[in-house]
């Protein structure tokens, strides 16, 4: 793995940008990968910045979401879908239609997971992957547990997960328990993937994806056996 370590978020979120819009000038029709969270917030706003000024031309892209929770409304502020279209989608030239999140109100969850997957092998696989890692490891949802699964799937997200996700929501609010995600074979097929890492509270995950080991405890670091990987991270997570 490449492991880029910047000295702030702005500074790693605009090398973030840099790599997608070169992929965009290499390929316009790429099939991008995205991730939601918090950690690339910035490199969005970068991308915005980049396409106003004429430096990024999404008019061609597909997209597609690593997750989404389960149940949830598209509607809903808390969505994986709403959060893609406010902070991303609606300021930049992209097609709508050809964004694609899974459907957080499927009465089918398999068939929508299993469908997910083929979609993405029909439009020739991802070419660029963008990831977050959990405090507790995860890469999109797969959570830390005795065995990972492969394809796209619905999972239960594990207590640690919806502690740092609670943030988002309000004490009204009722956060969902599930969620449906791209699973580790799907997210290793894409041909190339970044993964952006900022803050200490990460520098854990963090060192155990880079340990030369692979372990189910920690689901990114199975990223070890990808051939083209990026890892863009701020000083505090990298750590001494
Ligand atoms: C989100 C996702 C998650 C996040 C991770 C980090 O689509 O797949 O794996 O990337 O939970 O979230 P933040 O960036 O909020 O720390």
């Amino acid at each position: 793995m490449k492991v880029l370590v910047f000295d702030s978020y702005e500074e790693m979120s605009a090398a973030g940008a840099e790599i997608i819009c070169e992929q965009l000038k290499n390929k316009p029709n790429s099939v991008l990968g995205l991730a939601t969270g918090s950690t690339p917030i910035g490199m969005y706003d970068a991308l915005a910045e980049e396409c106003k000024k004429g430096n990024a031309d999404f008019s061609k892209v597909t997209s597609v979401n690593l997750d989404e929770y389960y149940p949830i409304s598209p509607d809903n502020k808390q969505s994986y879908r709403y959060t893609m279209n406010s902070t991303l989608f609606d300021h930049i030239n992209i097609d709508i239609n050809k964004t694609h999140v899974l459907d957080g109100m499927t009465n089918d969850p398999d068939k929508t997971c299993k469908a997910y997957d083929e979609f993405i092998d029909s439009i020739g696989g991802i070419d660029l992957q963008v990831l977050g890692i959990g405090n507790n490891g995860h890469i999109a949802f797969n959570e830390p547990d005795e065995w990972l699964e492969v394809g796209t799937h619905k999972t239960a997200l594990t207590e640690s997960t919806m502690q740092a996700n609670a943030r988002y929501f309000s004490a009204d609010e009722v956060m969902p328990t599930h969620a449906l995600t791209m699973g580790i074979g799907s997210i290793m097929k894409a041909r190339k993937i970044i993964i952006l890492i900022n803050g200490a509270k990460k520098t854990d995950a963090l060192k155990k994806m880079l340990s030369g080991k692979l372990s189910t405890d920690c689901p990114a670091s199975m990223l070890q056996l990808h051939p083209d990987v990026t890892v863009i991270c701020d000083r505090a997570a990298y750590g001494e």
